[in-house]
């Protein structure tokens, strides 16, 4: 396949308005008109994580198509699952733009969007009239100006479980003031004590995540492992975007506020992930996600312990051609093991991947 972003099509993206270019690039996956990675099929990539089976390893991180207006033309490119949200009970505009900015020197993105979304109402009816297959999952939020945040996570339970594969709950988005304090023990222990009630009542009980930030003390992972392990949730997250400016070369933009995805996210995101299995032990689900911009870091992440990997800034960068590359590293490297599945990949990594920092 001709790489035509790479030859050309990223400069013209680049000279478009993030928000815009963002918004023409999912109308023309929607077309599903655009390639797919020739690999994608690979029967050497099929596994089963949270008794969901999954064509390879690779999908698509939230807040890429939040509103599942592109899910099928995604899942064509050759991702094994997407994963549409953040959803919110009510549609809300998010913040003010500008809210999205790339920082091309560092193949960084900054974003402050706000759960910009059309609302559960909207992503139902559109989950209700797709048939296709590959795996779907729904990241569900709360509103900006909710009274009762748990309240709006129940409702997403409700709602979307008989409509998703698997659902998350998306308590790590640094753009709604105080979402993150849901992270902490007392507050955490009661969402996830609403969340598992609201499964248990729904019609079809789907596998929920917990999605997580990447700026957590070691007391922070602490509590998150103690109430984990205390749950029903079938697996982690790691991670969303970082408050850390550490280490970036577009000095100017990198004072924008919101969070930091992309390229300069990928060691603290892997070195999290691995600490998290290492805690976790090995059979809850691991999803890692945060600065996979080539084939060898998406197997990086397997190694560190990932189950399935997402990605959405590498996308930004390096186009379509970062699915076949991931997942022809990923055969490349299970042939190099000796081993004939992703999960044998797993973990080979986590002692090295745990012991580097991932604060600061
Ligand atoms: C995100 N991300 C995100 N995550 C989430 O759980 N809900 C959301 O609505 C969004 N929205 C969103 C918008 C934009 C513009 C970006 C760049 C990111 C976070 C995303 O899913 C992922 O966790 C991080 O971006 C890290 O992965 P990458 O981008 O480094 O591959």
């Amino acid at each position: 396949m001709i790489d035509l972003y790479r030859c050309g099509g990223r400069r013209a993206a680049f000279a478009l308005d993030p928000e815009l270019a963002h918004g023409l690039t999912l109308k023309a996956i929607r077309t599903g008109l655009l390639p797919g990675a020739r690999n994608a099929g690979d029967k050497s990539l099929q596994t089963t994580v949270a008794s969901l089976a999954f064509k390879n390893p690779l999908g698509v991180a939230a807040g890429l198509d939040k509103n599942g207006e592109a899910l099928d033309g995604l899942l064509k490119l050759g991702f094994g699952h997407t994963e549409a949200g953040t959803v919110t009970p009510r549609p809300q505009p998010g913040n003010p733009k500008p809210r999205l900015f790339r920082l091309v020197k560092d193949e960084a993105v900054i974003n402050r969007m706000g759960f910009n979304n059309d609302g559960h109402d909207a992503l139902a009816a559109r989950l209700e009239r797709r048939r296709g297959p590959g795996v779907i999952g729904v990241n569900i939020g709360a509103n900006k100006t909710s009274e009762d945040r748990i309240a709006d996570y129940v409702a997403g339970i409700a709602r979307f479980s008989g409509l998703a594969d698997y659902l998350t709950v998306n308590i790590s988005s640094p753009n709604t003031p105080g979402l993150r304090d849901l992270q902490a023990r007392v507050e955490l222990a009661r969402l996830l004590g609403r969340v598992a009630e609201a499964r248990e009542k729904a019609a079809r009980k789907v596998p929920v995540f917990l999605k997580i930030a990447p700026d957590l003390t070691e007391e922070g992972v602490d509590d998150i492992v103690a109430e984990v392990l205390d749950s029903a949730l079938d697996g982690v997250i790691v991670s969303n975007t970082t408050l850390s400016r550490a280490g970036l070369r577009e000095e100017k933009l990198a004072g924008e506020a919101g969070g930091l995805s992309g390229a300069p996210l990928f060691e603290r995101s892997t070195a999290l992930l691995a600490r998290m299995r290492q805690r976790l032990g090995p059979d809850l689900a691991l999803i890692g996600v945060g600065g996979v911009n080539s084939g060898a870091r998406a197997v990086e992440k397997i190694r560190a312990g990932a189950d399935l990997v997402q990605i959405y800034s590498g996308m930004t960068y390096e186009g379509p051609q970062l699915i076949e590359d991931s997942l022809t590293a990923m055969v490349a490297a299970m042939r190099e093991a000796g081993v004939s599945a992703p999960r044998q990949l797993r973990d080979s990594g986590v002692a090295e991947w745990a012991a580097k920092p991932f604060t600061g």
